[in-house]
């Protein structure tokens, strides 16, 4: 079978297509066949060595694979032909895959392929940010900071069915802040052209701010957003997209009665499967009643993996990236 590997921590562009054994399921795992896998921003940092974690070379990159179960060993395992999504630290971008069972989610009938792989690993990220971190609570106003991207796109279309109040979108673009308000947000406010960022959420929000940040950027970003936080909100520190890791000031996290918080989504992965199930469910549930739109920009083939890594690596893409068996 083929697969991409990655031979270097040199970047997308010396992953090589490579003839590789059939992997053979063990008790407990199924083999995969590959029908689609959404390429991310991580994945763009593990293929550089930027990320923080780094498997030993070779490997194969990819995070999130969609697929037909071909083969399963054990009682527990998904029956043969279920389309399945599986999130793994790597090795998604493979013809076949030899996982454990219990890695793999069902995919509803009625959601295809591609649609399944887009509602992975950045819904995922969202919503654990809204939700789990965030505790965004019914009422509350939220800002998504980055809101063109694809953790901020799924950020904002999940803002509401979370039970959020007001959504407001932190965009640098025309273009952004059209995908934006399509997106659901209530308003789109720029991060660039030195606007006040409190003074727009206040505008937005009658005085009274945000309860929760989610924030892919950093940079000083993050303090600019800290300061449009309403009293015991939340922000949560989702990357650092802008560039700078930023230091964040404990006193004015006293004075004004505000939390920060980490994500590290492939941590509740790791150590809450079941949670991850039951927002991987939630949220095919509510791409079914049509409240959530990937936003799909290319359609590669597997073999176009460093071709699909390049492109997510240059960034200011209009939508997701997939990858097709
Ligand atoms: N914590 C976790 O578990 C977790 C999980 C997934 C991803 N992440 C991280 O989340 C971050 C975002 O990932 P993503 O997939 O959403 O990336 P992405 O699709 O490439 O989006 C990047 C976003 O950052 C914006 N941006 C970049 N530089 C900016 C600047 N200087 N000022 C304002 N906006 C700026 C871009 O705006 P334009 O469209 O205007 O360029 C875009 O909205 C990354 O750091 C990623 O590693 C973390």
């Amino acid at each position: 079978m083929k697969a991409a590997l990655l031979t270097d921590y040199a970047g997308p562009e010396v992953i090589v297509l490579r003839e590789l054994p059939e992997p053979v399921p063990a008790e407990g795992e199924v083999l995969l066949g590959f029908e689609a896998a959404e390429v991310n921003y991580p994945d763009a940092l593990v293929v550089s060595g930027r990320y923080q974690t780094r498997p030993p070379l070779p490997f194969i990159p990819g995070k999130t694979i969609v697929g037909r179960v071909l083969d399963a060993r054990g009682a527990a395992a998904p029956a043969r032909g279920a389309r399945v999504i599986a999130h793994v630290e790597y090795g998604a971008f493979a013809e076949r895959v030899a996982l454990p069972a219990a890695a793999c989610l069902p995919v509803p009938q009625g959601i295809g392929a591609a649609d399944a792989a887009a509602l992975g690993l950045n819904y995922q990220t969202a919503h654990f940010a809204l939700a789990a971190r965030g505790g965004l609570a019914a009422g509350e106003n939220v800002l998504v900071l980055g809101a063109s991207g694809a953790v901020g796109a799924a950020a904002l279309q999940l803002a509401r069915p979370l039970g959020a109040a007001r959504v407001l979108a932190g965009i640098r673009s025309e273009a952004a802040a059209a995908a934006a308000l399509a997106d659901g947000a209530d308003a789109a406010l720029r991060l660039d052209q030195g606007a006040e960022l409190r003074e727009q959420v206040a505008a937005a929000t009658g005085g009274r701010g945000v309860d929760v940040v989610i924030d892919p950027l950093g940079d000083a970003l993050t303090a600019a957003a800290l300061r449009c936080l309403a009293p015991c909100g939340r922000l949560v520190v989702v990357g650092f997209a802008a560039g700078e890791i930023p230091q964040i000031r404990s006193n004015y996290l006293l004075v004004k009665n505000v939390g920060v918080l980490g994500l590290n989504w492939a941590d509740h992965r790791d150590r809450e499967p079941a949670r991850v199930a039951a927002a991987q469910a939630a949220i095919f549930a509510l791409f079914l009643e049509g409240r959530l739109r990937p936003r799909i920009h290319r359609r590669l083939p597997l073999a176009a993996a460093a071709e699909a890594l390049g492109l997510v690596a240059r960034g200011g893409l209009p939508g997701r990236v997939l990858l097709e068996g």
